[in-house]
């Protein structure tokens, strides 16, 4: 597989970076995730638009990823990718000698990006029969709409619903549930899909913004408001949602079937949707 690495496409072995880049030292920097179908990302300008909106967050400069568009694009043609793949965007600080604030004059950058083919059986397999979440506490930072690469907090989640033999876990606080370790959360309750509003506890998710877009074409009643803990029992669905694993069904919290703990109508109506919206875009 060839790679992107500061301006050059580069055999992945052939790519090294320094131990004194700053991403390395401090996680300072910058990522992104980006499905592609039949060889077109999905929604790139989104992805590219949240990128730079997270790299000027953090104060890097320059902070105008749309370049990168080529970029994946290129990436796409040398590896011959033209079925279903992921591309993954890292920006750091670049290298300098260890010190915490910014080093004095900027490095340049370090920019990389990856693209994989993906093998879509496991997700189909997740969406028919629903997948298994734990609840924890939310012990992030304070700027979780920022997509860091300082993700200690959601490994260490992830791995608790892993030692739990679950899938994914959710992250409350004050008794919200806010979004998964690696998804954004939608719930439905009393025929209508709810989501935790976006400020500075959760992703800003492309996913879950193309799902509100269809709620609101299907007629399907969905309101920015979080679900909170004492709620899981009257819930009728729950969902996941990310750039991976699209919509699907979480059938099981904290050890409990929600609601009869099969996937839920709703559920399949919002998958069938992106997924046409997938094909629309990605043709
Ligand atoms: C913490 C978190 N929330 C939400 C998402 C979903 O975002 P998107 O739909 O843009 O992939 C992700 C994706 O990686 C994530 O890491």
């Amino acid at each position: 597989m060839l790679a992107y690495f500061n301006g050059a496409y580069l055999p992945l072995q052939e790519i090294s970076i320094s131990p004194e880049d700053r991403g390395f030292l401090f996680a300072d920097g910058v990522y992104d995730v980006i499905r592609v179908y039949n060889g077109h990302p999905y929604r790139l300008d989104d992805h590219l638009a949240r990128l730079s909106y997270c790299a000027s967050q953090l104060r890097l400069a320059p902070s105008d990823f749309s370049f990168l568009a080529d970029v994946v694009r290129r990436l796409l043609a040398e590896n011959g990718l033209s079925g279903a793949a992921s591309i993954y965007l890292h920006i750091t600080r670049g290298r300098a000698p260890r010190q915490h604030a910014f080093p004095q004059p900027p490095p340049p950058l370090t920019i990389y990006a990856s693209a994989r083919s993906l093998d879509e059986t496991p997700l189909r397999r997740k969406q028919e029969r629903g997948i298994v979440a734990i609840t924890l506490a939310d012990n992030r930072w304070g700027r979780c709409d920022i997509k860091t690469t300082a993700l200690v907090a959601n490994v260490l989640a992830n791995q608790q619903a892993a030692d739990h033999g679950a899938d994914e876990a959710i992250f409350i606080r004050d008794g919200a549930l806010l979004e998964g370790s690696h998804t954004n959360i939608m719930a439905v309750a009393d025929g209508e899909v709810r989501t935790a509003p976006l400020d500075n506890s959760i992703l800003p998710g492309i996913t879950r913004q193309a799902v509100m877009e269809l709620c609101r074409e299907l007629a399907i009643p969905v309101r920015e408001t979080p679900v909170f803990q004492h709620e899981i029992a009257k819930l009728s669905e729950l969902m996941a949602l990310s750039t991976t694993l699209e919509v699907t069904p979480v059938t099981s919290l904290d050890g409990k079937p929600v609601a009869d703990g099969r996937p839920g109508a709703v559920c399949r109506r919002l998958g069938d949707a992106l997924r046409q919206d997938i094909e629309r875009l990605c043709r």
